[in-house]
This record gives C-alpha cells, sequence and structure tokens, in this order.
C-alpha cells in the first residue's frame, strides 16, 4: 500500500505517454497522491487536461509560470515528494539527467531534488541500445538513480522490435512499492550476525572435503537483513557469490573459523546460523600432499567433530543473541528433526527444508520452507530465495515486536 506517500510523476514526450495516465490511477488506487509535471514534448502526446483530470491538480508545465513559480516553484515540486516518478524517460531526459543539465521544469526539478528517483526508459531500440544512452544509464544509476524496464517488444515504428518499450504501469507501480517496502527499516539499530555457505574442511594442503551448500539463501538474507536497517556481519564459507551490498563480511573456510569469527562478532541481538557447516573435519590434516606411492594402498581419513556453532551460541549463558536462528536441511523427518535441534541447539526459529535432490534446493534458485518455533510449525509456499529473506525479516520482527 502507498497510504499518504506523495509521488511527483515527470512525464516525458514519448509514445508510451498515454501508459502514464493508468499509472496515475494505479498509484492513486494503492493510496498514494500524485502530481504531475510534463515536458513541453509529452504535451504533444497527451494533453495537460488529461492529466490534471486524473490527479486532481494543477498540471506543472512551464519554469517561466510566473503563477505557478510564485505558488509553488520547482524547488518545492521537488522537496514535496516522497518518490519522483520519471514515465516515460525518454533518451533526450537520460541525457539531460546524466549530464545535469536544467533547461525546463522538469529537468531543473531533477536537478534541485534530494528525493530518490525512479525512470521508466522508453524508446526506440536503437536508441536505447546506443553506446551513448547505455553510459547515461550507467551515469545514472551510479547516481543512484533507480530504473525499471524497459521491455523487449514490438516498437511503435512499424516492424522494429527490441528493447525499448516503457515497462508496463502495473511493473512500475511493483518497483514504486518494492522502493518503499525497502524503506521501512524493521531492524534499524539491531546488530545481526549471519552465517552462510558451505565450511571446507582439509584434508591435506591442496584436497578438502565439502558440500554442495552455495551460500544463496545465507546470502539473500545478510542482504535483506542490512536493507532492513540492522549492522550485519556475515561469516561466509567460500562461495562464488559477490559480498551482499551494505554488509560486513569476514571470509573464513573451516567449521573453527567460522565459530572464531562469529563469537568476535557477538554481542548481537540476532544470530541467523545459515551455513552448512561440516559436522567433522579430518582428524590429522597432513601438512604435506598426500603421495600415492604406487603400492595401491588408499590413505584413511579419521574424523573428529566439528564445533556446532549454533549450539555454541544458542545455549550460551553470558553471550547469547536475543534471537537465534538456525535452519535445518533435512531429506527426512523434516518436522521431527528441526524440532529436535531447536532444543538441541537451543533455537528460537528453525527454518526447515526438505534438501532431496529432486527438490534442487541446494544451489537452485528456489526453497520451500517450514518454520518451526516454540508456537508450532508454519509452511510457506515455494519462493525465490530472497523472498524467503524478506519473509523472514517480518517474522523476526514480529518475534522482535518491532
Ligand atoms: O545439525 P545440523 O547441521 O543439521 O544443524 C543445522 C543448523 O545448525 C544450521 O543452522 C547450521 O548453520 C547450524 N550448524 C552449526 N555448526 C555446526 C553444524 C550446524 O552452526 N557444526
Amino acid at each position: 500500500m502507498l497510504s499518504g506517500k506523495r509521488i511527483l510523476l515527470i512525464i516525458t514526450g514519448g509514445i508510451a505517454c498515454y501508459k502514464s495516465l493508468d499509472l496515475v490511477r494505479r498509484l492513486q488506487e494503492r493510496g498514494a497522491s500524485v502530481r504531475a509535471v510534463m515536458t513541453e514534448g509529452a504535451q504533444k502526446f497527451i494533453t495537460p487536461l488529461a492529466v490534471g483530470a486524473l490527479t486532481g491538480g494543477k498540471v506543472f508545465t512551464d519554469l517561466f509560470d510566473r503563477e505557478a513559480e510564485h505558488d509553488v516553484g520547482h524547488i518545492r515540486l521537488s522537496r514535496e515528494a516522497d518518490l519522483i516518478v520519471v514515465a516515460p524517460a525518454t533518451a533526450n531526459m537520460m541525457a539531460k539527467m546524466a549530464g545535469g543539465h536544467a533547461d525546463d521544469l522538469a529537468s531543473c526539478v531533477l536537478l534541485a531534488t534530494d528525493k530518490p528517483v525512479l525512470i521508466a526508459p522508453a524508446m526506440n531500440s536503437r536508441m536505447w541500445a546506443h553506446v551513448a544512452t547505455q553510459r547515461n544509464l550507467k551515469t545514472l544509476q551510479g547516481d543512484g538513480i533507480l530504473t525499471v524496464g524497459p521491455n523487449a517488444g514490438e516498437m511503435a515504428e512499424k516492424g522494429e522490435a527490441g528493447y525499448g518499450r516503457m515497462a508496463e504501469p502495473m511493473e512500475i507501480l511493483e518497483a514504486v512499492e518494492a522502493f518503499f517496502n525497502a524503506t521501512i527499516k524493521p531492524l534499524a539499530g539491531k546488530k545481526v550476525v549471519i552465517t552462510s555457505g558451505p565450511t571446507h574442511e582439509p584434508i591435506d594442503p591442496v584436497r578438502y572435503i565439502a558440500n554442495r551448500s552455495s551460500g544463496r539463501q545465507g546470502h539473500a538474507i545478510a542482504e535483506a537483513v542490512a536493507q532492513a536497517g540492522a549492522d550485519v556481519t556475515l561469516v561466509s564459507g567460500p562461495v562464488t557469490l559477490k559480498d551482499p551490498k551494505g554488509v560486513n563480511v569476514v571470509h573464513v573456510e573451516t567449521a573453527r573459523e567460522m565459530l572464531a569469527a562469529v563469537q568476535s562478532a557477538l554481542p548481537a541481538d540476532i544470530a541467523i546460523m545459515a551455513a552448512a557447516v561440516a559436522d567433522w573435519r579430518v582428524a590429522s590434516d597432513a601438512h604435506q600432499k598426500i603421495k600415492k606411492d604406487g603400492s595401491g594402498k588408499v590413505p584413511a581419513l579419521d574424523f573428529v567433530e566439528n564445533p556446532d556453532i549454533l549450539a555454541t551460541i544458542g545455549n550460551s549463558k553470558v553471550l547469547r543473541p536475543g534471537l537465534v536462528v538456525g535452519f535445518a536441511a533435512e531429506t527426512n523427518d523434516l518436522i521431527e528433526n528441526a524440532r529436535g535441534k531447536l532444543q538441541r541447539k537451543g533455537a528460537d526459529l528453525i527454518v526447515a527444508n526438505d534438501v532431496s535432490p529432486e527438490n534442487n534446493v541446494m544451489g537452485g534458485s528456489e526453497n520451500t520452507v517450514r518454520i518451526v518455533s516454540e508456537d508450532g510449525v508454519e509452511d510457506w509456499p515455494k519462493m525465490g530465495k530472497e523472498e524467503v529473506a524478506a519473509k523472514l525479516i517480518a517474522k523476526i520482527a514480529e518475534k522482535l515486536g518491532s
């Protein structure tokens, strides 16, 4: 819902303008109030009268309109908004924004604003693909401008197709909603330690024992928790993923290193232990590469148990975080095993998932989880790992009452 949110919609000149009328409606349906600015180009496609009839207010078109400048003015227009949406955003407007030009009301507003800006580019596919437009896009993204689309499809010009169609009003609406959801910070001020990925347990200097964890779920959680306003330390085993944005990442290899890194990140308000930590390590890893000696004899590996990081901090009398979340990846008796872990490891929540190979969870982009706690079991439908992360944050915030 966008109730109470103020959107300044800047409409620039392209055939996609007509879709902006629908966008106004969709934004209003969700409770947003919409003010509109139109460029001269936009007015060649749709009239300020039509836009004003929908927004229910004056449509701003002229930088030198004495009445409007006196009344609202481009500075106030740019300030009195929670989000500025440029839809459609022409190649020309993108170029002007990237270069910091201010030769009409729309570009003045965009230069004067300190508010977030979302653009929905729309243009001929060749204009979109042009190096200049792509360079401008990079500049704008580097400046923190958000983008939605463009989509691929037929162009207004007969027989032309490719990337350049403006995103549909519903997609723009979703991007607007996603922006506002991301600005809600339910975990502001919280310190959170998260583990992710596998551990590697050395056999000798070149060989190790590992597992199939990709770290995608744990990393998605770390990024989402940071976006929710928390101060996040992510202790990551060896993964091929990029470090998530806005997170302090400590890279480790073994379970023992992971435990040490988690302990030095304490005290924390919340611990989320999503790593697939190796249960055992090789008792005495050789300091030199183990060699075949030609006799056909194979080396025997002895194992010792690794420390259980979740159990260590979940059962700690002194440094236990207020909320401890564990994972249970099982191939059988999921709930029973998860309940056992809740007790044994001193966790408040266990995110249980069935990692039977047919579910393609390990390394895959989706997850079907069940949330096990003292209150019972919640089944979540199959969803992307990012969505699991977002729902988990809502659950944690609910548990903390924040
Ligand atoms: O016992 P199991 O490995 O199935 O438990 C899974 C949960 O315990 C996960 O949250 C995992 O991160 C955590 N764990 C741990 N240290 C271990 C083994 C598991 O933190 N040595």
